[in-house]
């Protein structure tokens, strides 16, 4: 299966991927724990190219997470993908919707050809963990510095989540929104895990 988590900045995506690949090592399921942007080593590189205070465009920032995506998705992804094992990715595909076209405002039809460009593999299932952004951010301030994206307006991260919502929507077949906000890691987690035991059952 491939699987991936997005949401707002502080939604809890890294804490929820690192439960299920717990869970998935205990389970015995050979898998791939991966991250965009940064899931390759060049992919660091781009990671910190799209952080850099001397991008002048939102422009060039979209496709520095697009080369980061290509790159990740045939040095990594899809080679998991045709080895059996399970793909586990923190943000892919809709966080360049949610953000690129929620939160930047480029054009839809624009975000869609480019990730169309990449060559995405679709995911099985995707994890919306939803919290409102009062609460993502307080928590992603807590957890350290805040990067060129957590200092973006709250207007900003309510358009976010926003896309985010619609995506639920139009992706109706892989997108599942758990609600994120004052419930337990581990309880969101056994939600998390009955959804795969449910579509795991599904596929065989
Ligand atoms: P993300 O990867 O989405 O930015 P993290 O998993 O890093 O979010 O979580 C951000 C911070 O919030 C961390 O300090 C983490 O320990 C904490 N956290 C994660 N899940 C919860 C939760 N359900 N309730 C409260 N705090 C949480
Ligand atoms: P990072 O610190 O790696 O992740 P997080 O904040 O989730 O712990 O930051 C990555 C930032 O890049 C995050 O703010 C969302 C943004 N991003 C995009 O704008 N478009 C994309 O396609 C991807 C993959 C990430």
């Amino acid at each position: 299966m491939f699987i991936t988590f997005e949401g707002i900045e502080g939604s809890g995506k890294s804490t929820q991927r690192q439960l299920l690949s717990d869970y998935l090592t205990r389970q015995g399921i050979d898998h791939v724990l991966t991250q965009e942007p940064g899931g390759t080593e060049l992919g660091v590189h781009l990671r910190q190219l799209s952080r850099d205070s001397r991008l002048t465009t939102n422009r060039s920032e979209l496709f520095l997470f697009a080369a980061d995506r290509t790159e990740h998705v045939h040095q990594v992804i899809a080679p998991a993908i045709a080895a059996g094992r399970w793909v586990i990715c923190d943000r892919y595909i809709d966080s360049t919707y949610a953000y690129q076209y929620g939160g930047r405002q480029h054009s839809e039809s624009d975000i869609r050809a480019i990730i169309e460009l990449t060559q995405a593999v679709e995911p099985d299932l995707t994890f919306f963990l939803d919290v409102s952004v009062d609460e993502g951010l307080r928590r992603a301030s807590k957890r350290g510095a805040l990067d060129r994206f957590e200092h973006e307006t709250h207007d900003f991260h309510e358009r976010v989540r926003r896309a985010y919502r619609a995506c639920v929507h139009m992706h109706a077949h892989r997108f599942i929104a758990i609600d994120a906000e004052n419930r337990s890691p581990d309880t969101i987690f056994t939600d998390i895990k009955q959804h795969i035991l449910e579509r795991k059952a599904g596929c065989i």
